[in-house]
């Protein structure tokens, strides 16, 4: 925890909520920090003497925004499937890859037979790479273990890396990512229910299931879920990617938190999100490594959906690491605007996973925010793969 006076923000994205417009923005801003949490926002001009003696960091004209909240990501894995991404180019599909064997598979087999530390030093440079890009929040699923002690190492995995690392983890429990080789998916569902879960609930937030074909059913995905909420989490589902099942009407029935994906959603799959409160995660970024179908971010947005965004960084469908790509994405791509884009990549992130105090700049929240190296925030989609992060703050401190 640290406190620090921010002066010479151009601009600076508060998110506030009670603002007209979308991203609260202020011009010729200052932020005052205390212990790590926001003290007092505001114009410049305004600074409140008692705050004008902190140590300042001179922004010297540049746009600030909260820090990227990356809310989907499956960042703990060995291995290396650069080329089943070539042989992907080359024309084969994800789906036949994954039913021979290789694909999740393949990561599967190459993380259970990893050390611990070397997992944790591979998933923690992942991380590192995030944080200098401007994320200082990560959902963070395990689903490349498929059995009760390699899934909850996995979860230890993830928590290692919120201790070792200045950005802040939030675990899921994808145990139902496919069924393990060798086990059908009705057997494997049991296994999930009956054994994983208790094993594995008290080191996760959320619980989560991959509802396509080639992995679990709306029925199957159903009892996951439910024996997920019974076991005291939160849900999140992977709907509507590589197929239309229903999942995401699922998700709105049973109130989870989050859908995500959602490439293949119909007019009716969005009314439905629209009338519960499930944040859609969207992940522009697997689409273009699948080169698939974007996912409809306007359609969502106009719908009324709260939209987020994520990586999804995994080995197989999407090895991004960026949210600045993934901002540019989900404008050029989904039809989101560089307001709601940079609104979905940080408050819509902070939703997602229930943190009221982060991805806003207002007093009381979390001092997380990124010193963009450019004057305002729509920098951000027009220049994409850039690192536009000037500086990283996370609770109150420069990392
Ligand atoms: O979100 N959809 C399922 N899981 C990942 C891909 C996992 C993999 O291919 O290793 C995803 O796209
Ligand atoms: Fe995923």
């Amino acid at each position: 925890m640290s406190s620090l006076l921010l002066t010479g923000i151009r601009q600076l994205v508060t998110n506030d909520s009670t603002d007209s417009d979308l991203l609260g923005v202020i011009s010729e801003a200052a932020v005052a920090v205390v212990d790590g949490t926001v003290a007092w926002v505001g114009p410049e001009a305004d600074l409140p003497s008692e705050h004008a003696g902190l140590a300042r960091v001179d922004c010297e004209g540049r746009a600030v925004i909260p820090g990227f909240v990356d809310a989907h990501t499956h960042l703990v894995f060995a291995g290396d499937r650069s080329d089943e991404f070539a042989r992907r180019l080359r024309g084969e599909r994800y789906e036949d890859i994954l039913a021979a064997g290789g694909g999740i598979h393949s990561t599967v087999e190459a993380t259970r037979n990893a050390s611990t530390e070397a997992l944790l030093e591979a998933t923690l440079a992942r991380a590192e790479r995030m944080l200098r890009h401007g994320t200082t929040t990560i959902e963070v699923k395990s689903g490349y273990g498929l059995a009760t002690g390699h899934e909850l190492r996995l979860l230890e995995v993830a928590a290692a890396v919120g201790q070792r690392s200045a950005i802040d983890v939030v675990p899921t429990f994808l145990g139902a990512h496919v069924p393990a080789n060798g086990l059908d998916s009705a057997a494997y569902v049991d296994l999930v229910v009956n054994e994983m879960l208790a094993a594995c609930a008290p080191y996760a937030r959320y619980c989560d299931v991959f509802c396509d074909e080639g992995a679990f059913s709306v029925a199957e995905s159903r009892r996951v879920l439910e024996a997920g909420r019974a076991h005291g989490l939160g849900l999140r589902v992977h709907a509507e990617q590589l197929s239309r099942t229903g999942a995401a009407q699922l998700a709105a029935e049973l109130g989870a938190t989050t859908a995500d994906h959602l490439d293949q959603i119909t007019f009716e799959d969005a009314a439905a999100l629209a009338r519960s409160q499930t944040v859609a995660v969207l992940l522009p970024a697997v689409s273009f490594s699948m080169r698939s179908p974007q996912p409809p971010g306007r359609l969502l947005w106009d719908a009324g959906v709260t939209v987020a965004l994520g990586t999804d960084c995994n080995p197989g469908t999407s090895y991004a690491e960026s949210m600045f790509f993934v901002v540019a994405l989900a404008t050029v791509e989904t039809g989101l605007t560089p307001e709601e884009a940079i609104w979905a990549s940080t408050r819509g992130g902070a939703l997602s996973i229930e943190a009221g105090d982060k991805g806003v700049v207002e007093p009381g929240a979390v001092a997380d925010l990124v010193i963009l190296d450019a004057p305002s925030y729509a920098h951000i989609p027009y220049r994409p793969a850039t690192n536009l992060a000037w500086k990283v703050i996370k609770d109150g401190r420069v990392v």
